[in-house]
């Protein structure tokens, strides 16, 4: 009886609105919500306290269950004051502590948790978890990271870019690294907000499967071994951690990258203007140089700050 539920619900036109992914919406949705995120922050601008409701609070009286299988510090905590701007509260589950850990199912944590919250944010160690889970939830699932993707950060991270650099379209981003879950979520942007993504990988971590969707769809996108050839003239450089939370070859890892790190000469090369982004935890020294995340073009506290008011337009898309 997989689904039967959701498909339930979709016959009679209430399946809830889930944010898996960048690919599953269209561009006009994402356009939406990058927009109100931008209105949000701006009708913020004036008020003292980042737990200060807004003016008129949008979920008043909401609770989204956040549920991490895997650490965070960012998603953690701005989704926390993401919904207490909106005028909600939030529930913070660990897997270990949930009887998920003691082998309860995923559809069955799905259910019991929709009859409790609103919407449920997972940060989950494998990307089946948080497909399973909104397979089966009858309120919205919004994906918090997965082993796959990290949609959510790469919305703020295009907000970013929009602030310092105006419209993202046809613009180009450079990514230097792994071809990781950050990376996938990249790709499906690429797509859906029409700018070049040049990605910069070694050719055994590169994301050969989404690229091809990508240019199947018509993306400007395109893989490449060469850091400096990706990043000439681009508009923003961007990278991750060499080794993600669900990568044990981490040793393997950092002897394919070593090649991949976002230097000032790297970055010297990049439009007059541009900018880096990292969704952080970053490691000087590895993926990116001290003097480039901590110089004038980065751009990384923006960028986690804009995880908060990203995330509020997601939650008000999923909820209002
Ligand atoms: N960028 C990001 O998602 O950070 P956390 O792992 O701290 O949530
Ligand atoms: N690629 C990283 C992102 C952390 C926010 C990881 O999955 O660990």
């Amino acid at each position: 009886m997989k689904g039967a539920a959701t498909a339930r619900l979709r016959e009679q036109g209430t399946a809830p609105r889930h944010f898996l992914d960048i690919d599953q919406l269209d561009g006009a949705t994402l356009r939406a919500i990058l927009d109100h995120a931008r209105a949000m922050k701006r009708a913020r601008a004036a008020l003292a306290g980042r737990i200060t409701p807004d003016p008129s609070p949008l979920l008043a009286g909401r609770v989204l269950a956040m549920l991490f299988e895997r650490p965070s510090t960012r998603t953690r905590v701005s989704f926390q004051i993401a919904m207490r701007q909106l005028g909600g509260d939030t529930l913070l589950l660990r897997g270990e502590e949930l009887q998920l850990g003691r082998g309860e199912t995923v559809a069955d944590t799905a259910r019991v948790l929709s009859r409790y919250v609103d919407a449920v944010m997972v940060r989950a160690s494998n990307h089946a978890h948080l497909t399973e889970m909104a397979e089966h939830a009858s309120v919205p699932v919004i994906n918090g990271l997965t082993d796959r993707s990290h949609p959510c950060q790469v919305m703020a991270d295009i907000l970013t870019i929009e602030e310092r650099l105006g419209s993202i379209r046809g613009k180009v981003v450079a990514w230097c690294g792994a071809g990781n879950n950050v990376a996938h979520s990249w790709i499906h942007a690429a797509v859906r907000f029409g700018f070049e993504l040049r990605l910069a990988c070694p050719a055994e971590l590169a994301p050969a499967q989404a690229v091809a969707w990508a240019r199947e769809h018509g993306g400007k996108v395109a893989a490449t071994t060469d850091a400096a050839a990706a990043a000439r003239g681009a508009d923003c450089v961007t990278t991750d951690t060499w080794v993600s939370m669900s990568d044990n070859d981490g040793e393997r890892r950092k002897k394919l990258l070593a090649g991949y790190q976002v230097t000032a000469a790297l970055l010297a090369t990049a439009n007059p203007g541009a900018i880096f982004l990292h969704c952080l935890p970053a490691h000087r020294g590895e993926e990116v140089e001290a003097a480039v995340i901590d110089g004038p073009q980065s751009a990384v506290w923006d960028e986690a700050e804009n995880r908060v008011h990203a995330q509020k337009a997601i939650l008000a898309w999923c909820l209002a």
